[in-house]
C-alpha cells in the first residue's frame, strides 16, 4: 500500500474527483422524497432501500404501512419508487388518470418477443390489443369454457381419490398446478396436456421454472408482465421453428412445445378463448396467446393452493362451505355456471383469500407527465407502486386482518366495503383481463373438490408459513395437507342441524 503515497498530484486529483462522483452518483436520486414530504426507509448507496432486511419484498410493504402510513417512498437501488395505499389516490391513479397519466406500467426493454403482448403493450398498442381481446371476456363466452374447466376439474378429482384412500400426504401445488396449466392450455392452445397424468411434460417444468427467480431478477424484470424474458430462451426460440414449420404440424403422442407451435399455427386450429384476434399481427398473436397462458397459470395455481390452505387451517368455514356446496348441487350432482357463479359464501371464502394472499402482491404504473394528485406532486418518470399484499392487511380497514374471516364479503358487508381496498384483480382499464374466467375456474375445482373430499392439516403442514421471495405470493416450501373422502351421506348433512 506504501505505493499510494507516491501518486502524482493529478492522480490523486484524478482519485478524489472519482470518489466523489462515485458516491455523489450513488445517492443522486435520494434525495427526491425528502423534497416531495414523504416519509420512507433511509436508503443505502446505489443500493436504495432493497438491501431492507426482509428481503421478501411484499413483507417489507407492509412493515413500510405500519410505520410511514398509507404513502410512502422507497428506491430501487438509485430509482425512486412511491408507494400507494390511499385509496383516494388508488382510484385517481388506476381509474380517473389512467388513459392521461398513468397508462403503462413499467417496462425495462427486457421483454424479448413479447414485447408487444397485452400486459406489455404501452399507449395506442396496449388500446388497440385490449379492445380486439375483451370481447373475448363476456359472461357467454366463458361460459363456453366451462365444459372445458369441467373435463379438467373431473381430471384433478379422479387424481385425488387414490392419495385420499391411501391417506397420503399431498402436495397442493402438484395437482391445483396441473389443473391450471390444462385449463389454460386447452382454452387457449386446444391442447391437452394431461398434466395431471404427466407431471413431467416440459411445458409445465419450464413454466414452473419461470416463476423461480430471485428477488434481485424480480426488480429487474417486474412481475409477469416482465418475466417473460425467462421462459424466452425455452419458448421463443420456437419462432423460427413455427416460421419454418408452418402448417406441418407433428403433433406426438407426448406433446413437445415444437409441435405445440406448429400446431398453433396451423390455420385449422382454434384458439377456443381468444376468438376475436382478427386486427392483430401474426406476431402479436402468438404474444398474447403466450402471456396468456402465463399470466392465468401460476396466479389461479396460487390462488388455488391457499385456498386449501385456508380451508384446512378452518375445518368449520370448510363445513360451511360443503354445506353450501351440497345444497346447491345435492348428491354430489353435477355443477353447472349459472349456479356455481351465485354462490354467496363460496364466493366470500374465495374473496376472503385472495385478500390474505393475492398472488400478484404489488402493481405498478409510471407517471407519463408531472401531475399533482391529492396535494402530492408526482414527477414525470416516477414509478407509482400499490403495495396489495399491504394494503389487504391494513387493520384500519380490515380489522383482525390476520384473521381468514369470509363473513367480510357478505352480502351485507360487501357493500360497505371501497372497491379501491381491495384490488387482488388491480383496478381500473388496466385491471386483470382474466378477473371472471380465473373466479370460475377456482370456484369450479374447489366446488368440485370439495364435493369428495374434505382438506385437513397434518404435521407435515407448515403453520405459519415461510413465504418465498419470488416476485408471487408463495411459500417457500410446498403446502401440504391431506385429504379425507367425503361419503354421499355426509354431503348431504347440514352441518347446522
Ligand atoms: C386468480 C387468478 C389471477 C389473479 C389474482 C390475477 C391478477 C392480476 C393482476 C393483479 C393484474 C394487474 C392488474 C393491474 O395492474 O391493475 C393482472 C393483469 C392481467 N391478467 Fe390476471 N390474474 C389472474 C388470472 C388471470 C387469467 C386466468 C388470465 C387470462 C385468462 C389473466 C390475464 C391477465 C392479463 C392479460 C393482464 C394484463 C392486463 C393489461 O395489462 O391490460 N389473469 N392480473
Amino acid at each position: 500500500m506504501g505505493f499510494v503515497l507516491f501518486f502524482s498530484l493529478q492522480t490523486w486529483i484524478l482519485l478524489i474527483t472519482f470518489i466523489c462522483i462515485f458516491v455523489m452518483y450513488g445517492h443522486w436520486t435520494f434525495g427526491i422524497f425528502e423534497k416531495m414530504g414523504i416519509p420512507g426507509p433511509k436508503p443505502v448507496m446505489y443500493w436504495g432501500t432493497i438491501a431492507r432486511h426482509n428481503r421478501v419484498h411484499y413483507l417489507d410493504d407492509y412493515e413500510c404501512a405500519q410505520k410511514y402510513g398509507r404513502i410512502w417512498g422507497v428506491y430501487e437501488f438509485r430509482k425512486p419508487m412511491l408507494a400507494v395505499m390511499d385509496p383516494d389516490m388508488l382510484k385517481t391513479i388506476l381509474v380517473k388518470e389512467c388513459f392521461t397519466y398513468f397508462t403503462n406500467r413499467r417496462n425495462f426493454r427486457l421483454n424479448g418477443d413479447l414485447y408487444d403482448a397485452v400486459s406489455l403493450a404501452e399507449d395506442d398498442q396496449w388500446r388497440r390489443i385490449r379492445n380486439i381481446l375483451s370481447p373475448s371476456f363476456t359472461s357467454g363466452h366463458l361460459k363456453e369454457m366451462f365444459s372445458i374447466m369441467k373435463h379438467h376439474s373431473h381430471k384433478l378429482t379422479d387424481s385425488l381419490q387414490s392419495k385420499a384412500h391411501n391417506d397420503e400426504v399431498i402436495i397442493v401445488k402438484d395437482f391445483f398446478g396441473s389443473y391450471s396449466i390444462d385449463v389454460m392450455a386447452s382454452c387457449i392452445f386446444s391442447v391437452d396436456f394431461d398434466s395431471i397424468k404427466n407431471p413431467s411434460n416440459p411445458f409445465i417444468t419450464h413454466a414452473n421454472q419461470m416463476f423461480k427467480f430471485s428477488i434481485l431478477l424480480y426488480i429487474f424484470q417486474g412481475t409477469i408482465y416482465l418475466v417473460t424474458k425467462r421462459f424466452d430462451p425455452f419458448f421463443l426460440s420456437q419462432q423460427p421453428v413455427k416460421m419454418t414449420k408452418k402448417r406441418s404440424i407433428r403433433v406426438k403422442t407426448s406433446l413437445h412445445i415444437e409441435s405445440l407451435w406448429s400446431h398453433l399455427c396451423t390455420s385449422d386450429v382454434s384458439c377456443p378463448l381468444l376468438l376475436f384476434l382478427t386486427g392483430l399481427t401474426e406476431h402479436e398473436i402468438i404474444s398474447q396467446v403466450t402471456m396468456f397462458v402465463f399470466a392465468g397459470y401460476e396466479t389461479s395455481a396460487i390462488a388455488l393452493v391457499f385456498l386449501a390452505y385456508s380451508l384446512a387451517r378452518n375445518p368449520e368455514i370448510m363445513k360451511r362451505l360443503q354445506s353450501e356446496i351440497d345444497s346447491t348441487f345435492p348428491n354430489k350432482g353435477p355443477v353447472e355456471y349459472e349456479a356455481l357463479m351465485q354462490m354467496e359464501y363460496l364466493d366470500s371464502v374465495v374473496s376472503e383469500c385472495l385478500r390474505l394472499y393475492p398472488s400478484i402482491p404489488r402493481l405498478e404504473r409510471v407517471a407519463k407527465e408531472t401531475v399533482k394528485i391529492s396535494e402530492i406532486t408526482i414527477p414525470k418518470g416516477m414509478l407509482v407502486m400499490v403495495p396489495v399484499y399491504a394494503l389487504h392487511r391494513d387493520p384500519e380497514l380490515w380489522p383482525e386482518p390476520e384473521e381468514f374471516k369470509p363473513d367480510r364479503f357478505s352480502k351485507e358487508n360487501k357493500q360497505n366495503i371501497n372497491p379501491y381496498t381491495y384490488l387482488p384483480f388491480g383496478a381500473g382499464p388496466r385491471s386483470c383481463m382474466g378477473t371472471r374466467f380465473a373466479l370460475m375456474m377456482v370456484k369450479l375445482a374447489m366446488v368440485e373438490v370439495l364435493q369428495n373430499f374434505s382438506f385437513s392439516v397434518c404435521k407435515e403442514t407448515e403453520i405459519p408459513l415461510e413465504m418465498d421471495v419470488a416476485g408471487f405470493v408463495s411459500p417457500v416450501r410446498p403446502i401440504k395437507l391431506k385429504l379425507k373422502m367425503r361419503s354421499i351421506s355426509s354431503a348431504n348433512v347440514d352441518p347446522c342441524n
